[in-house]
């Protein structure tokens, strides 16, 4: 067994990763034309940001015994994107939901599996193309202009798993849609699980 170091320093998280990020999808959002290539392009953003597992604060990172929680990260000012740490407990899962908006999906630690969706005739949910599996540092896209309904879950059922979530909105405060087997539908705001943000503009703390 490894023994830790008791005069060992805790490094801060390197904010400045999440800084960077929130600063080129800014850009990318507003230099390009086009969700595709505006996915294309955060994608790759994304893909750097969750290579990394050092710069996640941890108290945006616990998960509940209760549900899956959201932490807000950062939300553009103009609300065109925000990022949230998506924290599974073990066995998590969300129901059958849209977003109405593009998204990403950045796995950061331990894994989680998406089943997407399209509504037949009767509006009754129906899997559509294989179980997706997101390990560390893979990135996934979504578009509600090639279907955007989905569920997705904790990969482990006995340890938590995070990814970091991207939208194209200030999802939290978006009326979506779950969907049941039934066919039938029920409107929900997610709302965040955390009260405050990260604080990713004091650079006074951070190393040079
Ligand atoms: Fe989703």
């Amino acid at each position: 067994m490894i023994e830790q170091d008791p005069h060992a320093i805790a490094r801060p998280p390197r904010l400045s990763r999440l800084r960077d990020f929130v600063g080129a999808l800014a850009d990318a959002i507003e230099r390009i034309d086009g969700e595709q290539a505006l996915l294309a392009q955060g994608a790759g953003l994304l893909a750097q940001l969750v290579a990394h597992d050092d710069w996640l604060p941890t108290d945006c990172a616990v998960p509940s015994p209760k549900t899956y929680q959201q932490y807000l990260l950062h939300c553009d000012s103009r609300q065109r994107f925000s990022i949230a740490s998506f924290v599974w407990g073990p066995g998590q899962s969300t129901p059958i939901h849209d977003h109405g908006t593009w998204g990403l999906i950045g796995m950061l630690r331990g894994s989680e599996v998406a089943q997407n969706y399209a509504l037949d005739d009767a509006g009754i949910p129906r899997p559509v193309g294989p179980v997706l599996r997101l390990k560390p540092g893979e990135v996934e896209t979504l578009s509600p202009a090639t279907g955007d309904i989905h569920q997705v879950r904790n990969h482990y059922d006995d340890r938590p798993s995070i990814s970091i979530h991207v939208y194209g909105a200030n999802i939290g405060a978006v009326t979506r849609t779950v969907y049941g087997l039934d066919g039938s539908t029920k409107p929900f705001i997610s709302g965040y699980s955390s009260a405050t943000l990260p604080n990713i503009w004091d650079l006074s703390k951070e190393d040079s």
